[in-house]
């Protein structure tokens, strides 16, 4: 026996973006099921990054959704590029008038997850064999097992995949229909928890000649710090001491910075890609965040640009649901494509800026230096880079 549920939009994926859309929808008056494989408690112990445009803020905040980002997050009004151990800060209000918050991503999840309990919104988390369908039919469907072993299908008007960069909603579209376009590099980060007080009042991008760092926060007690490492690196082969002597190489300077060490609780490796998908849409399958992009982490896209395909695809299902207009559906991958490779043009340059390519040229390495002396001496260089990691803040405005 199959339990039979119906509703408008079929989300798979409960992460924030596919949560912000269901409560979005919810707003709207429009009824929607999401369906996760992971368990409530795995995404929110799940560590991502942890930087929110000023839009994605808005996003979170002004539309009725629990959010603590206010609260516990703390807002940066700018970051510092610490170059061969001396700081350059980019001052984002100064040059651009925008912020940014530091609100880890798991977090956002906790807030939005809570959200849909009180709206009484429908999520299944834990299930199992999720297989949609039916997209070139106008009662696409999403069969799956639920956590208790139940099979179940959500019959619905359109699906939504939501499901990350191994989305199971994308690779059910033929090859023959979808272009991948994706790009390889050659590091990767060596990420850290640690129980310390922040070793810095705003982020740090380092670039030595050891290769790139990151000091990020969490709180007063936990810090997150990254640095470039080798894709096949193990991190048991990293003891706290190595760590710790590394990071802080990275960033020495003749001012005499030093972190601020602690206990070690987390080490991953986390890898890098660039990857799009297009369209973004297939009949009544529309792609949304990861499951249709992936960028490398620098500059912290990845979660923001999932929130501004939610952004654009609620009001294109909005329109559709409750207009029968389907304008906003035609248009969403377009409109959709041309911020995601406006970041990822953003996220693998800033890369390539601030890493060590270890088959770059003696040349590729000057020449990289100079273009950075060139960007960090120019106001025009620092307000390019301010405008593109706080969002591109003139492009954001909420329409609902
Ligand atoms: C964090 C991660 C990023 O990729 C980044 O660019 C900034 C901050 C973080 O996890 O805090």
């Amino acid at each position: 026996m199959v339990e039979e549920l119906r509703t408008t939009v079929g989300i798979v994926g409960a992460g924030p973006a596919g949560l912000m859309l269901a409560h979005l929808l919810h707003t709207a008056g429009i009824d929607s099921v999401v369906v996760d494989n992971r368990d409530r408690d795995t995404i929110a112990h799940t560590h991502r990054a942890g930087i929110l445009e000023q839009g994605s803020v808005e996003l979170l905040t002004r539309t009725g959704a629990v959010s603590r980002a206010h609260t516990e997050g703390h807002q940066h009004e700018g970051t510092v590029f610490r170059v061969d151990g001396v700081d350059h800060r980019i001052d984002f209000q100064g040059l651009v008038g925008a912020s940014v918050w530091l609100y880890p991503q798991n977090e956002v999840f906790v807030d939005l997850a809570k959200t849909r309990d009180a709206d009484g919104g429908a999520v299944f988390y834990g299930v199992s064999d999720t297989q949609p369908g039916g997209f070139d039919t106008d009662r696409p469907t999403i069969d799956f097992t639920d956590a208790d072993g139940t099979a179940r299908r959500i019959i619905c008007d359109w699906i939504v995949g939501a499901d990350g960069s191994r989305s199971v909603c994308r690779t059910t579209v033929p090859e023959t229909t979808r272009q991948r376009y994706a790009h390889q590099y050659p590091f990767a980060w060596f990420g850290i928890l640690c129980e310390a007080p922040p070793s810095a009042p705003e982020l740090i991008y380092a670039r030595s000649e050891r290769g790139f760092a990151l000091v990020s926060q969490r709180s007063d007690t936990v810090q997150r710090m990254y640095f470039q490492c080798s894709p096949d690196e193990d991190p048991d082969d990293w003891s706290e001491d190595r760590i710790w002597s590394e990071l802080q190489a990275r960033v020495d300077g003749p001012d005499g910075y030093r972190l601020t060490t602690g206990t070690i609780f987390d080490k991953t490796v986390l890898p890098f890609r660039s990857y799009v998908t297009e369209p973004m849409r297939h009949g009544r399958l529309l792609l949304a965040g990861d499951a249709a992009h992936t960028v490398p982490p620098t500059g912290a896209k990845g979660l923001n640009l999932a929130l501004q395909d939610v952004r654009v695809l609620f009001e294109a299902l909005r329109d559709a649901v409750t207009r029968g207009d389907e304008s906003g559906i035609d248009g969403y991958s377009d409109r959709a494509l041309a911020r995601v490779w406006k970041a990822q043009n953003f996220s693998s340059w800033m890369t390539s800026l601030l890493h060590l390519d270890p088959q770059a040229s003696d040349f590729e390495f000057r020449r990289r230096q100079g273009e950075l002396r060139g960007l960090l001496e120019s106001a025009h260089g620092r307000a390019y880079l301010a405008e593109a990691y706080t969002g591109w803040p003139g492009e954001s405005t909420l329409t609902i």
